[in-house]
């Protein structure tokens, strides 16, 4: 257990986030997988608070569905009214009932790139220097729009002053206020309950707790974050890719030092939810989504998204959609195949060119390979599936299964009309159409016989090209004899 563990973090996530021009919450657009505000309740629990709280307020319902189906545990406070990030702060407390003993961090439900250890060092500085506040600060390129951390002569933060309410002097000031606060729980209570709103938005500004405590005699301290990129908020769209491109950085680097090769880190993405095993290559234009993972000595791409998929030690997955998948150990798939959820490949098996799959299970050294869709399919081991075949499963009404067993040899272009069973060992020939189910070790032939009518053409297209080669072809076979 975490030395430092708070009686609890505090999220604000009420605001609306206009800028994001969006019907979708602020807190709810997503970047590497998860949401903004999940982000941070990630980072939250690494600090294993007794409580986490997140205060809701715009758009609510949608707000805490998403906190109740994804991480369940999380309380959450409703501030009806925006009414500034100490007002938010004391929603929280009134949730909790009292003011907790012990330390309180705060964080903002928009600082996706927050990480847990940051805020661990947070709390850490806060608990060695026995301070009523610490406030995470940051020195940014352009402080525009910021909390001004405002520091006298010994250097000691005073008072942090919000953009809007700043001197010139001060707005040169390029020190700013995260929004990342721990607290000592009671004493923020008490501050909260001074806060004016005599400022220039006629809000309760959390950050005046800061100075409330320093003059009252307590200590306040700074953390600088090593990163100010760590603490980018994000309030439109264009510092919504940034945070992506940044996020993106961090966990294609984890995946390069845990030994997988990354051919072009700035055309690779990858879901926070995504594991690898070493040497593992993953080559330009790859989306990794959701819970995917990636085997030893597995390439996938270039040109591939896979969600919820699993690639097995050594497959190669070449320009290749796949959601929900199970790809075997050494198995071949692509280029241009289309793996739809519930595809099973065995070991050693193949999905090929232009091969679409759905519900279907491949066994080891099965290959389908060429032009093909196999739909609701169960296939044994080392079977062939002839070029341009169709698992026909759907009669218009419902879908139905075919199942082909082990060491068959279908030929190409079959219809496999399900429900259908072909046993073991069993061929077809070319372009049948499979209608009734073929016994193990048979052959079944389902096609028109063909008829060849001779001197069709010399008949029917006289003087045409194809007559006078028809002519000449004769002629020559005629000379040969
Ligand atoms: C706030 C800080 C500012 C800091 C900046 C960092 C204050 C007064 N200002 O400014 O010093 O540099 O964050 O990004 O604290 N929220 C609520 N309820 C409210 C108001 C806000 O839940 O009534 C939430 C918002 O949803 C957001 C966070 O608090 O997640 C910050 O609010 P925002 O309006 O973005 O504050 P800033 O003006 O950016
Ligand atoms: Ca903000």
């Amino acid at each position: 257990m975490s030395a430092n563990r708070p009686a609890a973090v505090v999220v604000l996530a009420a605001g609306e986030g206009t800028r994001m021009k969006s019907k979708t919450p602020k807190v709810l657009h997503e970047i590497a997988g998860r949401s903004l505000v999940g982000h941070v309740v990630s980072a939250a629990r690494e600090l294993e608070p007794e409580h986490l709280v997140v205060v809701v307020g715009h758009a609510r319902e949608q707000v805490k569905g998403h906190l109740e189906e994804h991480y369940a545990g999380t309380r959450t406070a409703v501030q009806e009214e925006q009414n500034g990030t100490g007002h938010a702060v004391r929603m929280a407390l009134e949730e909790l009932g009292r003011a907790p003993e012990g330390t309180v961090v705060v964080v903002c439900g928009d600082t996706p790139l927050l990480s847990g250890e940051t805020l661990r060092a947070l709390a850490g500085t806060h608990a060695a220097d026995g301070n009523a506040v610490t406030v995470l600060t940051a020195e940014v390129p352009d402080s525009t729009g910021y909390g001004r951390i405002v520091r006298d002569a010994s250097g000691a933060v005073t008072e942090i002053v919000e953009h809007k309410d700043a001197s010139e002097a001060q707005r040169a000031i390029r020190e700013i206020n995260s929004g990342v606060f721990a607290f000592d729980g009671q004493l923020l209570a008490d501050g909260l309950g001074k806060v004016r709103t005599d400022n220039s938005q006629g809000e309760e500004y959390l950050t005046d707790v800061l100075s409330i405590l320093r003059e009252a005699g307590h200590r306040v301290g700074a953390s600088v974050a090593a990163d100010h990129r760590e603490i980018l908020g994000i309030n439109n769209r264009v510092q919504l890719a940034e945070a992506r491109s940044l996020l993106n950085r961090r966990l294609v680097e984890r995946a390069m030092l845990a030994g997988v090769t990354v051919v072009d880190p700035a055309s690779v993405f990858v879901d926070v939810t995504v594991t690898f095993e070493p040497d593992a290559v993953i080559l330009p234009g790859t989306q990794l989504l959701g819970v995917t993972h990636i085997g030893e000595d597995a390439e996938v791409g270039p040109n591939t998204r896979l969600k919820d998929t699993t690639v097995g030690r050594g497959a190669r997955v070449d320009n290749t959609v796949a959601d929900s998948a199970v790809i075997g150990d050494s198995a071949s798939v692509g280029p241009f195949a289309y793996l739809r959820p519930g595809t099973n490949l065995g070991a050693k098996s193949k999905a090929g060119t232009y091969v679409e799959m759905k519900n279907a299970t491949v066994g080891e050294g099965t290959k389908v390979p060429h032009l093909s869709y196999v739909g609701d399919a169960t296939i044994g081991e080392y079977t062939n599936i002839g070029a341009a075949s169709v698992f026909v499963n759907y009669d218009g009404e419902a879908k139905h299964h075919t199942t082909i067993g082990s060491h068959c040899r279908t030929g190409s272009d079959n219809m496999f009309v399900a429900p259908i069973t072909i046993g073991d060992g069993a061929y077809t020939a070319a372009g049948s159409v499979i209608t009734k189910d073929v016994p193990a070790g048979s052959l079944a032939v389902a096609r028109g016989q063909q008829r060849n009518i001779e001197g069709w053409v010399a008949r029917k297209r006289p003087g045409s090209a194809a007559a006078q080669a028809a002519q000449a072809a004769s002629e020559d076979s005629a000379g040969e004899s």
